[in-house]
């Protein structure tokens, strides 16, 4: 008999709908609470980890299955480095190409048949499907945004935070996100997680790139030199070509709004420098720039296996942090 067609049609992809209340798949549904009480969390799990060597010692084993049906290496390494560390296995599906996407199963049967398997908690990067979109807030364990289309990197954007909590505090600091804001999933999380900390932000970019809709709170800046004279943490973004119609002239882009060496002198001397990554070299920043010491986008990056662990145990509250 044939299987029945599922119609995630009516179901709208809302926080409140049946979603489990540990998954995260936006940081709309996460309040300034719940944002400081995770960055509590990874500081302990810091701290465990250097007295012991890992997070934890689960008492029960979990299995975590990542599902990355766009590409990635910060963000999938770092949830795999965070639940080993945790002492969960992982499973992954890296690509299309290789499970049977690529044979024309969609997106929300290739979940559906992985949720079949039975693991604890699903991790899911996904671009563009509507039906996995409804699906996703129906499952009844965890699930983990690892990047939504143009809408969301709720982690990302909870690192980025926790990052510049650590080194200067988040309320009332100055921060400028600069590039391809209207295409960027970091910049709509990042406005919201910085919102709710009470941080001061500005953009700058393209007037093709900056978001269709004014921004509440946001302040837009015509000329990046004014932007970097204001700003006590520079966040670049990726260009991300792959999201346009026309291919952008990035030799124009970086002189018009590329942190530069000359960019670097008009900087704050106590700024942050910071960039969710992939880097495009030479475009949103030139050569120097990763060798001035303001430079933390390292620092981002291990503090975004803190953070993702710190989800994962709040998640399955194995660790008693
Ligand atoms: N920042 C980020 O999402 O990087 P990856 O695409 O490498 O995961």
């Amino acid at each position: 008999m044939p299987t029945p067609q599922r119609d995630f049609s009516q179901r709208q992809p809302d926080a409140s709908n049946g979603m489990h209340s540990r998954s995260l798949l936006d940081t709309v549904s996460f309040s300034q609470d719940d944002i400081l009480e995770l960055f509590s969390k990874a500081d302990e799990l810091e701290r465990r980890q250097n007295e012991t060597g890992s997070f934890g010692d689960p008492s029960r084993k979990r299995v975590l299955a990542l599902l990355f049906f766009e590409p990635s290496t910060r963000t999938r390494m770092s949830f795999q480095i965070a639940a080993e560390r945790l002492g969960y296995s992982v499973v992954t599906l890296e690509s299309a190409a290789t499970s049977s996407l690529s044979k024309g199963e969609s997106l929300s049967d290739t979940v559906l048949n992985v949720l079949a398997m039975r693991p604890d908690g699903l991790v899911v990067r996904y671009g563009k499907d509507d039906d996995l979109a409804c699906l996703l807030p129906t499952l009844e364990i965890p699930i983990f945004s690892a990047g939504t289309g143009v809408l969301a990197h709720p982690t990302q954007a909870l690192l980025d935070a926790y990052t510049i909590e650590r080194i200067c505090g988040v309320r009332d600091t100055r921060v400028l996100l600069v590039g391809d804001i209207r295409h960027s999933r970091v910049a709509r999380s990042n406005f919201d997680v910085l919102g709710k900390l009470g941080a001061a932000v500005g953009i700058c970019g393209p007037q093709e790139w900056l978001p269709a809709e004014p921004r509440k709170n946001v302040r837009v800046f015509s000329n990046l030199d004014e932007a970097a004279a204001w700003c006590d943490v520079y966040m670049g973004l990726r260009v991300q070509h792959e999201r346009h119609a026309k291919a952008a002239d990035v030799s124009a882009y970086n002189r018009e709004f590329g942190l530069t060496a000359s960019r670097l002198q008009i900087l704050k001397k106590d700024a942050i420098i910071m960039h969710p990554g992939p880097i495009n070299h030479g475009v949103e920043f030139s050569h120097e720039v990763m060798n001035d010491p303001r430079y933390r986008v390292l620092q981002q990056v291990t503090n975004g296996v803190l953070i993702r662990a710190a989800l994962l145990a709040r998640a399955f509250e194995d660790t008693g942090v």
